[in-house]
């Protein structure tokens, strides 16, 4: 049997494939970035077929790093920037409109339109999401009413609608040559649309958002063989055999697979995602209820979820927008020229604020100025900012569990960090622990895709390969926390109703 499996990782900011051994190490990465499109304020989208193009790509760079062909690998998974909506024609394979990715506001009055009729929680005891610009569901109905043309060829049935983990799919079994067209039930209960409890896809929500069923894609388990890469493919007849949505792929990867387990990813936001097992847990707190994982035909594990809009793309947009920093890892030794915040807080309401506020009229501040405060401060309260969203949220977790989490395991970008993660386990109060393969998003699809073919046994045999790298534990006191936690609060406030 071939020694390996490939995970393709289509993120917000890059695609990259990964390589794992059966130990769970990575063997070779490949990684490019794709253009971030802006095209008005609050509207963010990219290209699918540069997505496409820098998928294939990456696929050969991984491969040929470590010289290995299709026959070294047992199988594919896939993970995904999720609710990010392509809509595509069937028959061209042209996509109608750019992907409208996650963080675009843009669907703010389809939002208003939906929710009048029983306001934005209207669907949440189905779906487990209240009405938000964030899910797939609304930015498919914007482009059905924006999109020249695009309303009839749906409604003949040559429109396909999937997140990027779908569109990865489909071109990579043949596209318009017998493509599939198929996504994960982690995937689907992003779009609105999916009834947690059936799986299936809700005819009345449909009908509420006029979407044409025929659009949507079949929804399968996480972990199960898809199709085969088609022949054009380096990876030609392997099978793609697991799917998973990154923050729940990384929940995966992080062997957090019975209730009461969680991780939190850093990424360009922040997701804490909870597992219930085999319960529906509805939040009284601001979090969302959403798939887990199903592993074939197995019940499927539910989660909560508190996701936090912008943590890494701030150091971002500090880079890119203000270049007070040429690099995104500059941000710590910028931080680290001050000792403190200096009295700043830095809100990021970009795409308004999520959990556990759901503000979609929130925008970004900047408070506490004063002419004490230079840059440094500014890149300290930037990052302060990741570690005091991560706390409201498992505030919320806490609550709603009725259990505090006694530490919280995390993975992704900024956790190299090393001032933001002793800050969020002094914010937190509780220690945080890194493990030793920290790309637990692609690990996560790996393991789904892998355990699908055999090439692991179960989950025991994954639980094996978790490994703690290092730990962070709480040192500020109680005061103080106290007391930044309630100015942090205070900041929150300044940043609602700021939309005219
Ligand atoms: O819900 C959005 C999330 O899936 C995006 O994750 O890591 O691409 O920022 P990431």
């Amino acid at each position: 049997m071939a020694d390996y499996v490939i995970a393709i990782d289509q993120g917000t900011t890059s695609s990259r494939a990964i390589v794992f051994d059966k130990s769970g190490s990575i063997v070779s990465t490949g990684q490019l970035e794709h253009e971030q499109i802006f095209p008005k304020a609050g509207w963010v989208e990219h290209d699918p077929k540069e997505i496409w193009n820098n998928v294939r790509e990456v696929i050969g760079q991984a491969l040929s790093k470590a010289n290995l062909t299709r026959h070294d690998i047992a199988s594919i998974g896939i993970t995904n920037q999720r609710e990010t909506a392509v809509v595509w024609d069937k028959n061209t394979g042209e996509p109608v409109y750019n992907a409208i990715v996650w963080q675009d506001t843009r669907t703010q009055a389809i939002v208003d339109r939906l929710a009048k009729d029983g306001g934005v929680e209207r669907f949440k005891q189905k779906v487990g999401l209240p009405l938000a610009t964030y899910f797939s569901g609304t930015k498919i109905v914007w482009i059905l009413e924006n999109v020249d043309g695009a309303r009839e060829k749906a409604e003949a049935g040559d429109l396909l609608f999937g997140t990027t983990d779908c569109w990865v799919l489909w071109n990579l079994t043949g596209g318009t040559d017998g493509g599939v067209h198929a996504t994960d039930v982690t995937n689907a209960s992003r779009t609105l649309f999916m009834d947690l409890e059936t799986l299936a896809w809700d005819e009345d929500i449909l009908a509420a958002f006029d979407v044409p069923k025929s659009m949507l894609p079949k929804i399968l388990p996480s972990s199960g063989v898809f199709g085969e890469a088609d022949s054009h493919s380096l990876l030609r007849e392997t099978p793609i055999a697991g799917i998973l949505g990154d923050q729940q792929a990384a929940t995966f990867g992080q062997a957090a697979f019975d209730t009461g387990e969680s991780k939190n990813t850093y990424g360009t936001g922040n997701f804490l995602i909870f597992n219930t097992g085999e319960e529906i847990v509805h939040s009284k707190n601001g979090l969302l209820t959403t798939l887990g994982y199903q592993i074939g035909d197995n019940k499927p594990h539910y989660a909560l979820e508190g996701s936090i809009a912008v943590t890494g793309s701030l150091v971002q947009w500090l880079r890119d927008n203000l270049g007070i920093i040429s690099s995104a890892p500059e941000i710590e030794d910028l931080a680290k020229t001050v000792d403190d915040n200096g009295g700043a807080y830095f809100v990021p309401a970009f795409s308004g604020l999520f959990a556990p506020y759901w503000r979609s009229d929130a925008r970004g501040a900047l408070v506490g100025l004063t002419r004490y405060v230079n840059k440094g401060h500014i890149a300290r309260a930037a990052l302060e900012a990741t570690a005091f969203q991560t706390r409201e949220v498992l505030e919320a977790v806490n609550a709603d569990a009725g259990v505090d989490l006694v530490e919280l395991k995390v993975d992704g970008g900024m956790i190299a960090n090393n001032t933001l993660m002793q800050f969020q386990a002094d914010i937190l109060g509780v220690p945080v622990v890194r493990p030793v393969v920290a790309e637990t998003t692609a690990l996560g699809a790996a393991y789904a895709a892998g355990l699908a073919v055999g090439f692991w046994s179960d989950l025991d045999d994954l639980r094996k390969n978790w490994q703690e790298d290092s730990r962070w534990e709480p040192k500020m006191d109680d005061a103080e926390r106290d007391r930044q936690i309630r100015l942090w609060k205070k900041a929150v406030t300044k940043t609602f109703d700021w939309v005219d």
